[in-house]
């Protein structure tokens, strides 16, 4: 991904607020963090992915900052002089975790970067964490990068076309990642079989190029089962990935609460018939759930869109990731 890294530098030097999107296992996280280390900046990594559901207190958030400045040097030589920071030998510990303290340590981060993992998780979050971003990139030298999965959702929460919200007419710079091209996810998966000096098995390499869409989260799992736990099944591979797949759709459904049966039978059918229209998708769901209302079905496809789950194509709508369409056929 040199072209990426390589814009994702660039971005770093150029704007203050950098937007790394792209659904999960496209590889932000590990681009960012490859990008930090390339660019020796010093950073704090807030890995929004461990709030869990429902509404979020300041406290959540001052935990993940919290957790992720506790093992940093940097840190702990600016960490003596902020009120309400206790600097211990191992890390480093918030007195309260309130929003005064938030804000010392925020208001702190100057020449350094803060990155906001899996952000659209702030969304949740009582105090107007767009705001508190916002103020940020007004008045402290802090660069922010902000990733997420839930593209469409990340969005709304970041409003940054909304002329009421905080972040509203602020230049950022915008990082997509794609899944790989498939001639680009071949040489990925033969690079990694030398590296682990295995022999390149190409037949298999081809199936799971089918099977993994050039999404590289899938296409290392393939590689690590084959090369570190010997299986040579690619179903083997797919069931466990599909596994996971389907642990994270129920995380991601537990915000839809009673709307979950529907939600479910939406993907139900989508992973069964691939390609589907509007139409049928209606006659599918209320031939199970009973009626449904135009407006409610089109608020929940869009839902679906906005968290990458599904896209809408001229054939109709589609699962996104071939591992949770199995998934999805298999499991729920
Ligand atoms: N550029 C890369 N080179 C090698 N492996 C990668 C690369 N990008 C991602 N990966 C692998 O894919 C997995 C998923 O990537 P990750 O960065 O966690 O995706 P995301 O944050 O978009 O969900 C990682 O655990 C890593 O093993
Ligand atoms: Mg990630």
């Amino acid at each position: 991904m040199e072209e990426e890294l390589e814009e994702l530098k660039r971005g770093l030097e150029l704007s203050k607020l950098v937007v790394v999107t792209g659904l999960r296992r496209y590889g932000k996280t590990s681009l960012i963090l490859t990008a930090l280390n390339e660019l020796k900046a010093d950073y704090v990594f807030m890995d929004c992915r461990l709030l869990l559901f429902g509404m979020l207190s300041i406290s959540d958030i001052a935990f993940l900052l919290e957790r992720g400045l506790s093992q940093k040097s940097w840190f702990r030589v600016i960490a003596e002089s902020i009120e309400g920071i206790e600097v211990r030998v191992l890390g480093i510990r918030f007195r309260r975790r309130d929003f005064n303290t938030l804000v010392n340590v925020l208001e702190r981060l100057e020449g350094k970067v803060l990155v906001l993992d899996e952000a659209q998780e702030l969304r949740r979050c009582r105090c107007r964490f767009d705001a508190l971003i916002a103020y940020l990139y007004d008045h402290i030298p802090v660069r922010i990068v902000v990733s997420g999965s839930h593209v469409g959702t990340l969005y709304r929460f970041l409003r940054v076309d909304d002329p009421s919200a905080p972040l509203y007419g602020r230049p950022f710079y915008k990082v997509e990642l794609k899944p790989l091209s498939r001639e680009r996810a071949r040489e990925f998966l033969v690079k990694g079989f030398e590296q682990e000096g295995d022999e390149p098995p190409g037949k298999l390499i081809e199936e799971a190029l089918d099977l993994f869409d050039g999404v590289i989260g899938w296409l290392t799992y393939f590689g690590y089962a084959y090369t570190k736990l010997k299986i040579r099944e690619l179903g083997t591979v797919l069931d466990m990935a599909a596994k996971l797949a389907y642990q994270e759709l129920n995380h991601a459904l537990q915000v839809t609460g009673v709307g979950k049966p529907r939600y479910a039978a939406i993907l139900k059918i989508l992973a069964e018939r691939g390609a589907t229209s509007w139409s049928e998708i209606q006659r599918f769901i209320e031939a199970k759930l009973g009626k449904i209302p135009k407006n409610t079905l089109n608020h929940m496809l869009k839902n679906l869109i906005n968290m990458g789950m599904i896209k809408k194509t001229a054939e109709g709508y589609m699962i996104t990731d071939p591992v949770l369409a199995y998934a999805v056929k298999e499991y729920l």
